[in-house]
């Protein structure tokens, strides 16, 4: 049987730095004893339901690959190197080694760019690719056993001004047309938390889990009213939510990398499922998968 190509699955995929940390990967140089649970019993069940999509290639956008002129696609074949989390370089610290998807990269590149959109193709090996993207996609697949393509945020998610996401209606449009001209069996990847204030101090151990709560209950509630909008669908009712839960909680999906997943598969007429939901630090965290 011929496997279906196109977009076969979309999943919220934050990336805590602390989450891989506590899995204690070997890439990862420090150790830990654990912590956070929940949020990882969420990516292993992510886990096994990419294993049954099978897909031909993961597509990440993640918020920490800040590109403030233009959009940017990841075009080096085989990236390597470091990726160090700035604020935790005590728990962040990865050797990757991945291969691109080069082809499809390049096509998303020329259909952004067709679509009006400043758009660029990375092809400098020496740029260290961030932890965002590093995170979410070994949260997701551990054996980096499936291509990737990575996309940049054109913006940067710590600006105080309202979200700008109709952009990302276009990027997402656009990287629909290049799987779909490409043939690509494709899962999407939105790294991005959800509520986003969070602790300045650290306790002595990261993972001490007695302080580990919500930032305060108006983060919690924003979070909770958010993921019902998932929970019950359609997606359509997102695109006024997640402007709505952004301007109550700081939300990381002020980046873009929520819209531009959903635009991408169109905005089904589904609900999501919630796989996990949990604090990182105070941020608010949730694994959703959509399956259109
Ligand atoms: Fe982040």
């Amino acid at each position: 049987m011929r496997r279906r190509g196109g977009i076969v699955a979309g999943y919220l995929a934050p990336h805590p730095p602390h989450l891989v940390y506590a899995e204690n990967p070997p890439q990862n140089e420090p150790r830990s004893t654990g912590g956070w649970e929940v949020l990882r019993w969420g990516y292993e069940e992510l886990r096994r339901r990419l294993a049954v999509h099978k897909p031909d290639v993961l597509v990440v956008h993640a918020p920490h690959w800040i590109t403030m002129v233009g959009h940017h696609v990841n075009c080096v074949p085989n990236p390597r190197g470091i990726s160090v989390e700035p604020i935790f370089p005590h728990l962040f610290r990865y050797h990757y080694d991945f291969a691109t998807d080069v082809d499809l990269a390049e096509a998303i590149v020329a259909e952004a760019a067709d679509a009006g959109l400043v758009a660029s193709a990375m092809r400098d090996p020496g740029v260290r690719v961030d932890y965002a993207t590093i995170g979410a996609l070994h949260l997701a697949n551990p054996a980096w056993d499936i291509p990737v393509v990575s996309l940049s945020a054109n913006n940067n998610p710590y600006f105080y001004s309202d979200a700008a996401l109709d952009e990302m209606e276009t990027l997402g449009a656009a990287t629909a047309r290049a799987i779909e001209r490409t043939g690509r069996r494709a899962v999407l990847l939105a790294s991005n938390s959800l509520s986003h204030l969070h602790w300045d101090r650290e306790p002595d151990l990261p993972e001490d889990m007695g302080v580990e709560r919500p930032f305060d209950h108006h983060q919690y509630a924003g979070d909770m009213e958010l993921l019902q909008v998932v929970r019950e669908g359609p997606t359509e009712r997102l695109r006024a939510a997640i402007p709505k839960h952004i301007a109550a909680t700081q939300a990381e999906t002020k980046a873009g990398s929520l819209t531009w997943l959903l635009a991408a598969m169109g905005w089904p007429a589904i609900a999501g499922d919630v796989l996990a939901y949990g604090t990182v630090i105070a941020t608010g965290n949730a694994v959703v998968e959509w399956v259109p």
